[in-house]
């Protein structure tokens, strides 16, 4: 039997602070064999008192006060599973100043307060864990950090919504509307509480703002994220891509280049013998490129209640250890040594280099094409493949949609390119562009 004992503040019992109750409670002799104390759940804060919570709460005490339980001084951990970002930053600025180590899945949080966070746990000699915070259940944080030490990272490129990829996944695979596949994702849980930050890329965006601070060894970098969302696509753009040899998936991508970084969410086309185009459904997956292990693939549940309570207890077992670890001697947060970050020059979205998809609707009339591909040869746009729909030649009663691949080209030249295009005669409503990115 362990001799020390490691009390737990749990600030959260929805979804994911049940499944920590669950799982701890569940795997508790397995848990105690490998991190050689006890972990006692001691308290919990929640918002409603009376509501029944899906774990065995026995000797748990519940509270509804959230900022008294972060600071109490029975406790040596606090588990963060709010949500939000301004009350559990207040929670976790007391738990630190009252000497506790932090554990958290708050990646808004993180993305925009996670440097000060840092740094005052860092003077107080203390740790803020995150492993769940990016791509739920799958360890990739531990990956980047301590798994790929040795390497120089090029990329990252990760499906790392959960909701988006489930939405994404049904409009592909069945006949669900956009709204019908949200609310499918919401009923299991996977979507945030206010969805939007799922599908406007907010969410991704955030994780990806870790996931490049770790693998680049610089500070969290959020606001300046390129992201687009998932709103503007349709059954139609997943059919066309689908006839070219490609899957849209929402990704996030950190790339290092001579000049700076690439930081970027949006819908992208993927090849579909590439791996990451067959993550369907609410999985995530991340790919990563370093000098020396090459190119690296992690997939797994990137949401739901014991997918993400895996993490924050596979967090929890690595506090517990490092507790009794003279601080110097930590893992650090992001990786590299705190006074060893550098800043990398964000590069803006039009230095991007990738291929192009282009959707136009065109008027059917004899010569509307030449005009366009006439444009492709001015702007230097160099034509990879093409689909044309619909139309009627003889009478011009109907417009034909026409998709264009592109290959390689600056995402600058591309827009001069479809300025002038949207421009023609003949070109009815946007040109709609998105990103295919090479593997
Ligand atoms: N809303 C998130 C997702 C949950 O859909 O991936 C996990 O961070």
């Amino acid at each position: 039997m362990p001799d020390r004992t490691l009390n737990i503040g749990l600030l959260g019992l929805g979804t994911v602070g049940a499944s920590v109750v669950r799982v701890l409670r569940r795997n508790r002799d397995e848990i105690d064999r490998r991190v050689g104390c006890r972990l006692e759940l001691r308290a919990a804060a929640v918002r409603d008192l009376t509501k029944p919570r899906d774990a065995d709460l026995s000797g748990i005490e519940l509270t509804d006060n959230p900022q008294e339980l972060a600071e109490r001084p029975e406790l040596d951990i606090i588990i963060e599973l709010l949500g939000g970002v301004e009350l559990p930053r207040a929670c976790i600025e007391r738990a630190l100043a009252a000497g506790k180590h932090v554990i958290t899945a708050n990646k808004a949080l993180l993305a925009e307060h996670g440097n000060a966070l840092f740094e005052d746990a860092r003077h107080r000699g203390l740790m803020i864990a995150f492993e769940a915070a990016v791509a739920g259940g799958i360890p990739i944080i531990k990956v980047l950090r301590e798994g790929c030490a040795a390497n120089r990272i090029h990329s990252i490129r990760g499906i790392v919504n959960g909701t988006s990829n489930y939405i994404l996944s049904r409009l592909s695979h069945t006949d669900d509307d956009f709204a019908c596949a949200l609310e499918a994702a919401q009923a299991q849980g996977f979507a945030e509480a206010d969805p939007t930050l799922d599908l406007d890329g907010t969410d991704a965006a955030h994780k990806l703002a870790l996931l490049a601070a770790i693998a680049f060894g610089s500070p969290v970098e959020f606001s300046g994220i390129y992201r687009e969302g998932i709103t503007d696509l349709t059954p139609e753009d997943m059919r066309f891509a689908a006839e070219l040899g490609y899957r849209i998936k929402h990704l996030a991508i950190a790339k290092r280049r001579e000049d700076g970084v690439e930081l970027r969410v949006h819908p992208t086309l993927i090849a579909e013998q590439q791996l990451l185009a067959s993550v369907e459904d609410q999985h995530n997956a991340v790919l990563v490129q370093a000098d020396a292990l090459g190119d690296s693939l992690y997939y797994g549940p990137g949401a739901g209640g014991e997918p993400t309570a895996s993490a924050v207890l596979a967090d929890l077992i690595d506090v517990a250890r490092a507790s009794a670890v003279a601080p110097e001697h930590r893992v650090p947060p992001l990786a590299f040594r705190p006074d060893h970050l550098t800043a990398l020059p964000l590069l803006p979205i039009e230095e991007t280099r990738a291929a192009y998809y282009l959707k136009l609707t065109v008027e059917d009339r004899v010569g509307a094409l030449a005009d366009i591909t006439r444009l492709f040869a001015e702007y230097e746009l160099s034509i990879d493949s093409m689909l044309q729909k619909g139309g009627h030649p003889e009478t011009e009663a109907e417009p034909m949609i026409v998709v264009i691949v592109t290959h390689l080209t600056t995402e600058r030249n591309l827009m001069r390119a479809r300025e002038a295009i949207g421009a023609l005669p003949q070109v009815c409503g946007p040109v709609s562009v998105l990103r295919i990115e090479p593997i």
